[in-house]
C-alpha cells in the first residue's frame, strides 16, 4: 500500500520506513527538509514539505494509510517555556494540519497510526497501567492528550485510528545513545567507567521497548483491523529504573553505584527531569490481547543488542 509518513527521518521513523520499504510499501514522506529524505531513503521516495498544502492533499488522496511520528525531541534540550511550546506545536499543530487535510480529501486514507507516549499517564506510583487508565495532569500528559485528540479527529472522516503510546525506545539512537554519550562531542561513556547509576531513588517503574518491537508494533497495527484506539507500545517485562541501571552497568562489568540525585536532574534538565522520575508501570494489555508477538519481551537481551549496536556505531 502507499503509506504517508511524518517524522520519517527520526530515530524510529528511519527504522520503520526501512521495514515498510522492505515489505514492498510505497512511501510518501512529509518533512521540513525534503533533501534529507532523498539522502536517507533514495531519490524515488516522494517527499512533501509541510507548508505545501496542495502536494500534501494530493499525497493523502493517494495514500491508504498515514503514520504520524513528527515532533521535536522530548530530550532534545533543557525544557524552558519556549521549548515546551515547541514540543507542543511540533506535535499538536502538525497533527492538526495532517488531519484537517485528511478531512479535505475526497477519498481519505482509511488508517491513521499516530505516535503518542506513556507520558500520557503521568506519575502513577506502583499502579499497573493499561490503556484504560485516564490521562495524568502534568505537562507531558496534557501534551499527549491534545496530540491524541487531534489524531482522533480522523475518525470523523472514516479512518481507523490507533494512538501508539510509546515507552523509551532502546536501539541505536534515542535515549540510550544519550545515556552512553552524554557529551556528544566527547567519547566518554560513564557506564564503561563505572560511573552510571539510576535517576533519583531508582524506585520508579520505567517502561521501555526495543526498537524492533516499536517498529514491529507499527507494522502489526497497520494490518490489525481490530486495533482501534490507544495501544501501549511497551515491552511486557516491567522493571524499575534501578533494575534498568543495574542491567546496563552489568553489560560493562560494573555496578550502578552512582545515582543521579533528583535535584541535579531538575537543575540540568528543567521540567523534563519529572518525566525521568515519574513512575509508570505500563503494560501492553491491548497488544497482548490482540496477539502481537514480541521479539524482545525481556530487558537484558534487548539492552545487550542495543548496546552492542551502539558501541559499533560510536566506533565508526
Ligand atoms: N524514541 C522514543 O524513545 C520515544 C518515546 C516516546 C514517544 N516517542 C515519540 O515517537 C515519535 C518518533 O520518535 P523518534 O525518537 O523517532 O523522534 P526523533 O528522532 O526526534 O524524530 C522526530 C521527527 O520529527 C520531525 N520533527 C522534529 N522537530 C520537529 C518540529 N519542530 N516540527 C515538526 N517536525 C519536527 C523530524 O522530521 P523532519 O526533520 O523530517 O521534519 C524528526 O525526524 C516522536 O513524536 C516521539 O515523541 C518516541
Amino acid at each position: 500500500m502507499r503509506v504517508l509518513v511524518t517524522g520519517a527521518t527520526g530515530f524510529l521513523g528511519k527504522a520503520l520506513c526501512t521495514q515498510l520499504q522492505k515489505q514492498g510499501h510505497t512511501l510518501s514522506i512529509v518533512t521540513r527538509y525534503p533533501e534529507r529524505v532523498h539522502s536517507v531513503f533514495g531519490a524515488n521516495v516522494e517527499s512533501i514539505c509541510w507548508n505545501h498544502q496542495s502536494s500534501l492533499l494530493k499525497a493523502l488522496e493517494e495514500a491508504q494509510a498515514v503514520i504520524n511520528l513528527a515532533g521535536a525531541s522530548i530530550a532534545g534540550k533543557r525544557w524552558n517555556a519556549a521549548y515546551k511550546e515547541e514540543l507542543v506545536r511540533s506535535r499538536v499543530e502538525t497533527t492538526h494540519t495532517l488531519v484537517d487535510s485528511m478531512h479535505r480529501c475526497k477519498q481519505p486514507p482509511s488508517i491513521l497510526l499516530s505516535a503518542s507516549a506513556v507520558g500520557y499517564y503521568g506519575d502513577c506510583n506502583d499502579k499497573m497501567i493499561t490503556e484504560e487508565r485516564p490521562a495524568g495532569s502534568d505537562f507531558l500528559a496534557e501534551l499527549c492528550l491534545q496530540w491524541e485528540a487531534e489524531a482522533n479527529r480522523a475518525r470523523q472522516c472514516g479512518a481507523r485510528v490507533a494512538t501508539m503510546r510509546l515507552a523509551t525506545v532502546l536501539g541505536p539512537g534515542g535515549a540510550l545513545a544519550k545515556m552512553l554519550r552524554p557529551f556528544p562531542s566527547l567519547p566518554i561513556n560513564p557506564w564503561k567507567l563505572g560511573l552510571g547509576g539510576p535517576f533519583g531513588s531508582g524506585k520508579q517503574w520505567m517502561p521501555w521497548i526495543h526498537i524492533e518491537d516499536a517498529v514491529g508494533l507499527f507494522l502489526w497495527a497497520l494490518q490489525e483491523a481490530s486495533l482501534d484506539g490507544p495501544c501501549n507500545a511497551v515491552a511486557p517485562e516491567t522493571i524499575s529504573n534501578l533494575e534498568f541501571a543495574r542491567a546496563l552497568a552489568s553489560l560493562y562489568g560494573k555496578q550502578a553505584s552512582f545515582p543521579i540525585p533528583a535535584f541535579l536532574l531538575r537543575l540540568l534538565l528543567g521540567e523534563f527531569a519529572e518525566s525521568l522520575l515519574a513512575s509508570q508501570r505500563v503494560v501492553p494489555a491491548v497488544a497482548k490481547r490482540l496477539g502481537y508477538t514480541y521479539r524482545y519481551p525481556e530487558l537484558l537481551p534487548a539492552l545487550k543488542e542495543s548496546v552492542t549496536v551502539l558501541e559499533r556505531v560510536f566506533k565508526q
